[in-house]
């Protein structure tokens, strides 16, 4: 292992570009190695990275891993109806992915330390660290550890030679993959402040949506969304195309605020056009299928596969055993849901699944199969200890 040879996580934006001179000028590293992580950010942005990472460092990695990205973070997502505070997470799903991904690169550059550009601020930094020091690596992050204003970063970056025109004209703080879009920062900050049209990317305003309600089918497999309108497609192709139709009816805009893990309130606005529709669809179809018993226990741990998956815990052997029984009820999870989409709304309109527990043939007020008559009986026992102590208190 080489002491003087880091490996930055690398987005190619103003924080992580500065980052490379200051590995080497301040904390002193002969060597410093770039890696950008594509899990479906705007393709402008992952070619930008690339460039940049050229540029600025003596060997630069993009590795594309939008595939295992949608496998193995998104579908349990999906599965677990993965939700933090009430919106679907993505950044959180993302980071461990993108840390396994730095240490590949670390363990086979030989590198002492891994060096990120989180702020000390937010919850990426411990998203990170936690996969970091798991495998045994030294933390550098110059964000966090010289506490540099934004005035002080363009300068050094003009020093440099590194271009810095994207970001002056972007006042916002942006991270994107093919699941969640995140907008937070600049005048935003203010959570009174109303946010203004232009941080949207991904869906336009529900006020300007069509008049006429969209209706998508969806397929799901065993808890997985498998295809769309009756076409079978791969979980990337089906989740960005489900991105298109949501967001051209102003599905998925979230503005909100979120109690981050170090307990700070942050304002956070969030497109998920996709994630949207396919977690209410999800959602419908394990009414349909589960029973009573598995839905409300699922609740519980669906709720805490969450706070895991939002905190970056990925190794925790909860996590785990969640996912385990998450994975046995999803056997059944197979069927079809109708949605109508309109204005920013996401309706179910039908379900359908061979797995089903829902009975016509017993539930309908025009079918005889089940005797009425047999509820009487049930009926002299039901509430009994409650009526019981009622009577107690009259006497
Ligand atoms: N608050 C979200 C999270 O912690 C998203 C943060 C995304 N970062 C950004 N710079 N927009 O997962």
């Amino acid at each position: 292992m080489e002491k003087d040879k880091v490996v930055l996580a690398f987005s190619g934006g103003l924080d992580t570009s500065i980052c490379v001179p200051l590995l080497r000028e301040h904390y002193g590293f002969d060597e410093v190695v770039t890696v950008a992580v594509d899990v479906g950010q705007p393709e402008g942005e992952v070619q930008r990275a690339t460039e940049m990472g050229r540029m600025l460092a003596d060997r630069h990695y993009t590795i594309d891993v939008k595939e295992v990205f949608v496998s193995d973070y998104i579908v349990p997502s999906i599965k677990a109806n993965g939700s933090y505070e009430g919106y679907p997470m993505g950044t959180a799903l993302a980071r461990p992915l993108i840390a396994e991904e730095i240490v590949r690169v670390a363990e086979k550059e030989g590198a002492g330390a891994i060096a990120h550009g989180c702020t000390g601020k937010g919850n990426d930094q411990l998203r990170f660290d936690f996969i970091f020091r798991a495998a045994g690596y030294e933390i550098v992050a110059p964000m966090r550890e010289m506490n540099l204003t934004r005035e002080w970063e363009i300068r050094y970056a003009e020093e440099h030679d590194i271009p810095v025109s994207v970001a002056k004209d972007r006042p916002y703080s942006i991270d994107e993959n093919c699941w969640t879009r995140s907008i937070e920062g600049g005048m935003l900050e203010n959570p009174a402040h109303h946010p203004p049209e232009d941080i949207y990317a991904w869906t336009v305003a529900p006020e300007d949506a069509p008049d006429t309600v969209e209706c998508v089918e969806i397929e799901f497999e065993k808890g997985v969304p498998v295809a769309l309108n009756g076409e079978m497609l791969s979980g990337l192709t089906l989740i960005r195309r489900l991105n298109l139709i949501g967001g051209r009816n102003g599905v998925g805009r979230n503005d909100m605020i979120e109690d981050r893990i170090l307990g700070l309130k942050a304002r956070e606005i969030y497109e998920h056009p996709a994630a949207t529709v396919l977690l209410a669809a999800h959602r419908d179809l394990e009414h349909l299928v589960l029973t009573r018993h598995e839905l409300a226990f699922k609740r519980i741990v669906d709720e805490r596969w969450s706070e895991l998956g939002y905190m970056g815990l990925v190794h925790e052997p909860l996590f785990h055993a969640l996912n385990a029984f998450i994975n046995t009820t999803q056997e059944r999870v197979s069927g079809t849901v109708d949605v109508g989409l309109y204005k920013g709304s996401v309706r179910v309109l039908g379900r359908s699944s061979l797995s089903g527990l829902y009975s016509d043939d017993l539930v309908s007020f025009d079918s005889c199969a089940l005797d009425q008559s047999h509820a009487v009986g049930f009926s002299n026992y039901y509430g009994l200890q409650a009526r019981l102590l009622k009577s107690l208190k009259k006497q």
